[in-house]
């Protein structure tokens, strides 16, 4: 899912890997020897405090002090140029093992309720999200049922989707997005303005869509 918020609570799509298949017990190593893998203890440490952390709405600063002192900001770095020389899969492995311990990310269906407290959120975005899901825009907009609780009273929804019809496209974007719509990637043959516009407005007040080029930009806000 691809929902984000301002809080230091991320929702987004990631992957999440068991810790039994994370890539990173490699023999890559840092400047100092070491290995390049983020010892368990410092993973415990981050996980002790990510409770509080979420909880409080604060930034990690205790960690990323602890991962700037062992250098893994320089992991993707080249050997040559000081880093650890890891390559994108080796950093992508040990990001989400990290994830696992602060985690920050949290991966959801969101044609289903997503399963976070509710009112904990002061805004969520949904980008390009919405032209994706499968069905009409009547049967999509389950999603702003899923989204709207997360949000404290006042909160922001915001977003951008494409829209099909009452747009216009050129003959090559709309052979791609016909084609798009064929294969199932995308399922927006009748979103135009209006269906957008009272979909957000079942859900939300004060909803504001604005449409450049093919794209609608919308911000919407719960309730209080
Ligand atoms: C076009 S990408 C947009 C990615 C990102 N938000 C951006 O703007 O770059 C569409 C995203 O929607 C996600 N997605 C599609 N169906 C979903 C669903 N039912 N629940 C959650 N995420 C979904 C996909 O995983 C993909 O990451």
């Amino acid at each position: 899912m691809t929902i984000s918020t301002t809080a230091s609570n991320t929702i987004m799509s990631t992957t999440s890997a068991g810790e039994g298949s994370v890539g990173l017990s490699t023999t890559a190593s840092a400047p100092d020897g070491r290995r390049a893998e983020l010892p368990l203890d410092m993973l415990e440490r981050f996980r002790a405090r990510a409770g509080q952390l979420d909880q409080a709405n604060d930034y990690f600063h205790e960690d990323l002090d602890e991962l700037r002192a062992f250098g893994y900001l320089r992991a993707a770095v080249p050997d040559h140029l000081g880093g650890w020389g890891l390559d994108l899969a080796q950093v992508s492995a040990s990001q989400r093992r990290l994830a696992r311990y602060a985690p920050a990310v949290h991966q959801a269906n969101v044609l289903e309720p997503i399963g976070l407290e509710a009112g904990r959120f002061e805004s969520v975005a949904l980008a390009h999200v919405l032209h994706c899901l499968p069905g009409t825009m009547r049967s999509k907009a389950r999603v702003f049922e899923h989204v709207q609780p997360l949000l404290k009273p006042g909160g922001i929804f915001f977003g951008s989707t494409v829209l099909a019809a009452g747009v216009r496209h050129t003959a090559f974007s709309r052979r791609v997005m016909r084609s798009l719509n064929r294969k199932g990637v995308f399922s927006n043959a009748d979103d135009d303005l209006q269906t957008l516009t009272r979909a957000l407005e079942a859900s939300f007040t004060d909803v504001r869509v604005e449409v450049r080029g093919t794209v609608a930009l919308f911000e919407a806000r719960r309730g209080s």
